[in-house]
């Protein structure tokens, strides 16, 4: 069967490569992609954001099916486009996509089925966010309502600093601002849940801790994510049962009732405080870096539970994970989050060998004749599988250390909460 993957970061490296272990996959194309999927891919540089250009591609080619890594298409309707035009896709589709796409959206499911979250307020205007200031305990958390790539949240400290996020906001700093949240400021340890579904069966798919915060210790700005560790050290049996029935469960009913099944990963970003999940945002894809952390874990073929989960049999699956701790450390161009340089050589990178608990996947990077290039804020994931968390961490800044790059930077602390 040949695949095309669309995206170009980490976690679609990782996707790249656990479709590459499976017997059934013939070819892999990966749209745009990066110098690692290269290696297990054709990369193709096209437009992934017309869709009838990417079909004339997909059917020129006889590509059976679409797994789709990041938000912004399945949030413009990828799915609905592919699945009208009789093609397999793996992801939700645009109305589902909404949990993501509109902070509103979910906030208004979370108040009609009781799901725990943070409180809230949904502001259509300044004057009215601005004065609803005057009677809030601070910190408070400011939200623009759409897709912000991982921006458009402010933590304000005082009211001063909240207006300022009103204004931008609604100035446009994220895009056209019909609406803002202000939301309540939770206390407690951030959490990635993980779970795959075909609209009728739920499926556990791991759980992890991202490190958001560039600086150790978690200080600094927000990023992407500089590295991960899974599983998470706050899941347990009763914590999981809260999540399923106090959360995903009433989500998805919810969707049910609205017409829509919910198929493909969903990745629920949670509070835990005191053992008690709170939802603080979902995202419908696998997330980054914890898809490069939790897939190496995969045992069963991940092909068979993709298409199982189209075909709406994900009831006769039995996933099977190898019983090992996994860390992520993520390579950084210095100044990210911030303005980095990029068209910088990479060297060494194919001279390290590595181990059969050891990875490296791709992002931010390109080829340029037989070099490597960073092309990006993220730039490489170095992964180990281990017994103990510590041993990870250590086989990763082993890699890290036999890369000639001058220009990068990581967390040498990832995982610090399980490692003493
Ligand atoms: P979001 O894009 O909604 O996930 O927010 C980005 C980050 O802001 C989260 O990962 C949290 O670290 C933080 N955050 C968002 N909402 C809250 C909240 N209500 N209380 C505390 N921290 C929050
Ligand atoms: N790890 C954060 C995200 O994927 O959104």
């Amino acid at each position: 069967m040949k695949v095309v993957i669309i995206g170009s970061g980490g976690r679609e490296h990782a996707i790249c490569e656990a479709l590459s272990n499976s017997k059934k996959v013939s070819k892999i194309y990966c749209l745009p992609g990066n110098a690692g999927t290269k290696k297990i891919a054709e990369n193709i540089d096209i437009d992934i954001e017309n869709f009838e250009n990417l079909k004339k591609f997909i059917i020129s080619e006889n590509v059976e099916l679409i797994i789709v890594g990041p938000e912004k298409p399945l949030v413009d309707g990828i799915v609905d486009f592919f699945e009208k035009n009789k093609i397999q896709i793996f992801g939700p589709n645009k109305f589902a996509s909404q949990l993501e796409g509109s902070k509103t959206f979910t906030k208004k499911i979370c108040e009609k089925y009781n799901i725990p979250t943070a409180k809230f307020g949904i502001f259509k205007n300044t004057n009215d966010a601005k004065s609803f200031l005057k009677n809030s305990k601070f910190p408070i958390v400011v939200k623009a309502d759409g897709l912000a790539a991982g921006k458009g949240v402010y933590i304000c400290e005082n009211k001063e600093v909240s207006e300022k996020a009103i204004d931008e906001i609604f100035n446009g700093k994220f895009g056209a601002a019909k609406c803002i949240l202000l939301e309540e400021f939770l206390i407690g340890e951030e959490m990635s849940y993980f779970v795959i579904s075909d609209g009728k069966t739920i499926v556990k798919f791991q759980t992890a801790q991202d490190h958001k915060r560039v600086g150790e210790g978690d200080t600094g700005k927000n990023t992407g994510g500089m590295g991960a560790y899974s599983p998470s050290r706050l899941i347990n049996d009763s914590l999981d049962k809260k999540i399923l029935n106090k959360i995903i469960h009433p989500t998805l009913k919810a969707l049910e009732e609205m017409n829509c099944e919910y198929k493909g990963f969903l990745y629920a970003g949670l509070m835990i405080v005191q053992n008690e999940p709170y939802l603080i945002e979902y995202n419908v894809r696998m997330g980054d870096p914890e898809c490069q952390t939790i897939l190496p874990k995969l045992k069963t073929d991940f092909l068979d539970i993709i298409l199982k989960c189209i075909k709406k049999k994900l009831n006769e699956t039995e996933i099977e994970w190898y019983d090992k701790n996994s860390l992520c450390t993520v390579l950084c161009s210095k100044g990210y989050p911030d303005k980095y340089e990029n068209n910088i050589i990479i060297n060494n990178l194919d001279k390290i060998i590595l181990n059969q608990n050891q990875k490296i996947f791709h992002a931010g990077t390109k080829n340029k004749k037989n070099t490597i290039l960073s092309n990006g804020g993220r730039v490489l994931n170095f992964v180990s599988l281990s017994n103990s968390f510590k041993d990870a961490r250590d086989s990763n800044i082993d890699m890290i250390n036999k890369v000639d790059w001058s220009h990068g930077f990581y967390r040498k602390d990832i995982g610090y909460k399980v490692i003493k």
